[in-house]
């Protein structure tokens, strides 16, 4: 069955893996608003795979997303909300207000913007949105304030946005702990549980990108 999957931060990490795995469907087209391409993507032919090159922290994101409406015909879309960042890793007392904006921008209001706008201009198609959340939406992690929040924050937003629109389906997954750059940014910062985090790569427990992809897309229901 024909379908789009949109995917921000699709150039590196669980983004880059689903990629990878939609690449070999036929039937897929796949969009990656992203700010760049990975070296393999660069190679991809352009008709099944298409790249908006996409800074989530900037403003006028909708200007961006309006070639949306070239691309995108009467075929269910997925909508994968994967980009998100977990940096700055400090105490509350030293978050500084640009941190406070940054993290707002990439991982709340882009995602409110894309969704408001899938809801917009394509609520005659089938629509699943899927946010890619995580254990810390409802766990306090010392030194992870912004990301804790915010993906707190989006989980909510994706609940009250299923409960006004029945026709269409919202997931909020956790992938559990992946061995992507974030871990390997969180080794390299400062917080009470880094050992922990440190160990889980160490004995091997993080897992990989493409198995989550997979189990994934299992889940959202575009493959068995
Ligand atoms: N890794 C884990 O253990 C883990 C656990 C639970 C949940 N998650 C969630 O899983 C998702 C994927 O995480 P990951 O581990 O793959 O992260 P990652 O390796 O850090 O990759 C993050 C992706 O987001 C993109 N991104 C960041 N800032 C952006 C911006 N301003 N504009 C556009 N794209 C931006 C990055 O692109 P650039 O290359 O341009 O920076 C990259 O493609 C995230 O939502 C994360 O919260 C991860």
């Amino acid at each position: 069955m024909k379908k789009t999957v949109l995917i921000t931060g699709a150039n590196r990490g669980l983004g880059e893996a689903f990629v990878k795995v939609l690449i070999k469907d036929e039937d897929c087209t796949i969009i990656s608003l992203s700010r760049r391409l990975s070296v393999e993507q660069m190679e991809y032919a352009s008709g099944n795979f298409h790249f908006i090159e996409a800074d989530l922290a900037k403003a006028h994101l909708i200007e961006k997303l309006e070639v949306l409406k070239d691309l995108i015909g009467e075929e269910p879309v997925y909508i994968v909300n994967n980009a998100s960042i977990i940096e700055p890793v400090v105490g509350i007392a030293d978050l500084d207000e640009a941190a406070m904006d940054k993290t707002i921008a990439v991982n709340v209001k882009s995602t409110m913007v894309i969704v408001t706008f899938f809801l917009g201009n394509f609520n005659k198609n089938n629509l699943s949105f899927v946010n890619i959340s995580s254990g810390a939406a409802n766990r306090a992690i010392s030194n992870w304030s912004l990301y804790c929040s915010s993906k707190a924050f989006i989980q909510m937003f994706f609940k009250v946005a299923e409960s006004e629109n029945k026709q269409h389906q919202f997931f909020n997954i956790d992938p559990g702990v992946m061995d992507t750059g974030m871990q390997e940014s969180l080794r390299a910062s400062d917080f009470p549980d880094v050992e922990n985090f440190k160990d889980l790569k160490k004995d091997g427990q993080l897992k990989t990108p493409i198995d989550v992809a997979r189990d994934i897309l299992k889940t959202i229901g575009i493959h068995q």
